[in-house]
């Protein structure tokens, strides 16, 4: 099942570069960086876009956000392997810049596959970038550590790890939220 599953994500990945979605970030970044992880996670979270460390290794959140992203995940029980990491953008924008919407709208379709091979219980938004992909008109303030279900999907909005690495009461609410995963994942199976 997780071999047919990769093959699938496999086979999405050589597509965006098939497609030359966005073009011009391909032409700055080293290379895609598509996903990591079980592709059979209950859980998947969703970042914005690479950075340095994540253009070089072609892995998502391997640099200081991903550290504290691994930190969380161990203190709920998790390690990377288990769950599935990915982001809206797949290549790095330059110099980190936010990306712009059509950048974030042409990789859309392509997450939507992924997320239809790996079909997660629950997808962590991880900042407001993530968030609003999904769900527009939610602001991450208001609605963090909240489940939200959309369209038959169960999103669980939280801070961006990389926003609450120096922002000490930040980084003590992404805890929290994270913390909640277990029980919005037990919730969901106790009536499943
Ligand atoms: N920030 C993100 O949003 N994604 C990464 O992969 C790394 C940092």
């Amino acid at each position: 099942m997780a071999d047919t599953k990769q093959i699938k994500l496999d086979a999405i990945a050589k597509q965006i570069v098939a497609d030359k979605v966005t073009p011009d970030l391909a032409k700055t970044a080293t290379q895609l960086v598509f996903g990591d992880g079980n592709p059979s996670a209950e859980v998947v979270l969703i970042g914005e876009a690479p950075g340095k460390n994540e253009d070089v290794q072609g892995k998502p959140f391997v640099g200081a956000a991903g550290q504290f992203l691994n930190d969380m995940l161990e203190m709920i029980g998790l390690k990377r392997q288990d769950v599935y990491i990915t982001n809206i953008v797949k290549y790095r924008p330059p110099d980190n810049r936010d990306p712009f919407p059509e950048e974030k709208q042409a990789f859309l379709p392509y997450l939507e596959s992924q997320l239809e091979v790996i079909q997660p219980l629950i997808i962590v938004t991880l900042g407001r970038h993530s968030l609003n992909c999904f769900l527009p008109d939610l602001q991450i303030s208001q609605v963090h550590g909240q489940p939200k279900r959309y369209k038959g999907r169960i999103y669980l909005p939280m801070f961006h790890p990389a926003a609450a690495l120096y922002n000490g009461a930040m980084r003590q609410t992404l805890i929290d939220d994270f913390a909640l995963i277990p029980t919005v994942i037990k919730k969901i199976n106790d009536k499943t």
